[in-house]
This record gives structure tokens, C-alpha cells and sequence, in this order.
């Protein structure tokens, strides 16, 4: 696989079986989906693709959880939102010769600008369990992430972080992400980000993550434009010889499940790893 991939010429992949649980569907609440016209079209997309669940998480500020009446009014917005994906999937035809549309679960997407948000309302976490979606305000890591990180371990949740290869100041050893990583996060890459969607930058640590095998999960962080990537990132990790069915399917099942991810190998592609490695200046493992 050369460094020089081009990713306009990606295969169109597909996953059959795959969760998605990162995904902004919900109708009008966020800068995702505007109605439930585009929420069908990207979930008739998912099942060309081979979704088998789509987990919905519309953006959520962790400080809401400290403000009640703010709390209730964005709650309030969701339920209508999800009542309304939810009633135009469940009554969409599907045309002969085409898959069914995915199974809808839900969760938030938890923008942490307070370190200790209250989690406790199961509509704050992935399909009602454990696990929750975090992301970092402004798309940079604190310096001490690790502590947000282990208070929410603390108080019982797992903490998936969205898109880690997405933040603009990580240092070359990835040093506050490899804290996270002791602290109990788990990551989840996007998967428009291995297709440079966001970036070469964000390109370069997604495939640098996947070599040192600190990704546990893939997920299309999709906003209801145009195709959702994971068709065509699916097809270029099993180019590479990634484990796609455990970053796609395995492991988000066990999210489902309430169950940790399973062990994510390091991508062992030589030239890749001692590119990306080179390029990140990573110590050797
Ligand atoms: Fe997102």
C-alpha cells in the first residue's frame, strides 16, 4: 500500500453486519440531518453499505447536565427529533432488491466542555449501557484529559473518544492520547478520516493509530451528506490487511452487548507502519 493512495479512487466497499454508533441523523437538531428526507437517504446509504444498526448521536454539551431547564429543553428537542427518525423508518417501503434499512439505537455525542458531566440519564450513553461518545472542545486535547478520562471510569462509564485524529495538537508521541489510553478510553477513528476527508494531517494519525493498534472502533461520524465513509475505508483496511470486520462489526456489536472492545492487532504493513512512524516520530514498540 503506498503512502501515495489515492482516495477519489477507493473501492466501494462493503461490510455486511456492520454498527455504526457515531452518526448525526436526528432531524434538526444539530448540523446533521436537516429533515427526515436526508436521515433516509443516509439510512438507505448505510444499507447499501451493509449496516446492520445505526446508532444515532446528535451533539450534546456536557455542561447541559449542570443546568436542568437547559438539560430538559435539549432533551426535549432530541425526543421529538428521534420520534420522527424513528416513525419515518419504520413506515419507509423498502424497494424489492434492496437491503432493509438498519436498525435505529440511539445516544449523544458528548461535547465534554465540563470535566464532570452527570451521565446518569441512559439517553446520555450508547444505547442506554455503558458506554458514552466524548469528544473535547475545540478539537484540542487538554493537557490533562486523562483526568476527565478517569473520572468517568470512576463513575462507571467508558468513555469512547470520537475521532481522536482529529485534534490539531498532538505532539509526535501522542503523548495526553497515550494517557487516555492508560486512563480507560477506548478511541474511535473516523472513517473519512483514512480517506483524508479531514485532512492529511488527521489521514496521518488515523493510519499512524491503526499501526500502533490503539484503534478500537471504526464509525462514520456521518452528517447526512452524500455517502457515509465506511464503504469506502472498509475497502481500503482490508487493502491493508487491517482487521475491518473487528473495527466494523465486532467490536461495536460488543458496545451493544456492554461488553469492552476485543483486542485491535497493530497493523503490521511494513512500509506503512515505519512511514507513518517515521513521519510521528512514534518509538519503536
Ligand atoms: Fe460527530
Amino acid at each position: 500500500m503506498s503512502a501515495k493512495y489515492d482516495a477519489s479512487n477507493a473501492a466501494r466497499g462493503t461490510m455486511p453486519g456492520f454498527v455504526d454508533f457515531h452518526s448525526h441523523l436526528m432531524p434538526g437538531v444539530d448540523d446533521g440531518a436537516r429533515d427526515t428526507v436526508q436521515a433516509l437517504e443516509s439510512l438507505r446509504a448505510f444499507a447499501a453499505q451493509g449496516a446492520a444498526t445505526c446508532l444515532t448521536t446528535p451533539h450534546f454539551d456536557a455542561s447541559l447536565t449542570k443546568s436542568p431547564p437547559a438539560f430538559t429543553a435539549r432533551m426535549g428537542q432530541f425526543e421529538i427529533a428521534w420520534a420522527a427518525l424513528t416513525a419515518a423508518r419504520d413506515t419507509y417501503r423498502v424497494s424489492a432488491g434492496h437491503a432493509p434499512l438498519p436498525t435505529l439505537a440511539r445516544g449523544v455525542e458528548v461535547m465534554l466542555d465540563d470535566p464532570d458531566p452527570d451521565l446518569s440519564d441512559p439517553r446520555l450513553r450508547l444505547a442506554g449501557g455503558p458506554f458514552v461518545l466524548v469528544e473535547f472542545p475545540a478539537m484540542q486535547m487538554p493537557p490533562n484529559a486523562q483526568w476527565t478520562i478517569s473520572r468517568l471510569r470512576q463513575n462507571g462509564w467508558w468513555p469512547i473518544i470520537g475521532h481522536p485524529e482529529r485534534y490539531r495538537n498532538h505532539d509526535s508521541q501522542l503523548t495526553v492520547l497515550a494517557r487516555c489510553r492508560g486512563a480507560g478510553a477506548l478511541l474511535q477513528v473516523n472513517a473519512g478520516s483514512l480517506l483524508g476527508h479531514h485532512g492529511a494531517r488527521a489521514r496521518t494519525v488515523a493510519h499512524a493509530l491503526l499501526s500502533l493498534g490503539w484503534v478500537d472502533y471504526l464509525a462514520s461520524d456521518h452528517h447526512a451528506r452524500g455517502e457515509p465513509a465506511t464503504g469506502r475505508a472498509v475497502a481500503l483496511l482490508q487493502l491493508r490487511g487491517a482487521p475491518a470486520q473487528r473495527l466494523t462489526v465486532e467490536n461495536p456489536q460488543r458496545i451493544l452487548a456492554g461488553e469492552g472492545p476485543l483486542p485491535v492487532p497493530p497493523l503490521v504493513a511494513k512500509e506503512a507502519r515505519s512511514w507513518w512512524a517515521r513521519l510521528l516520530r512514534l518509538p519503536p514498540r
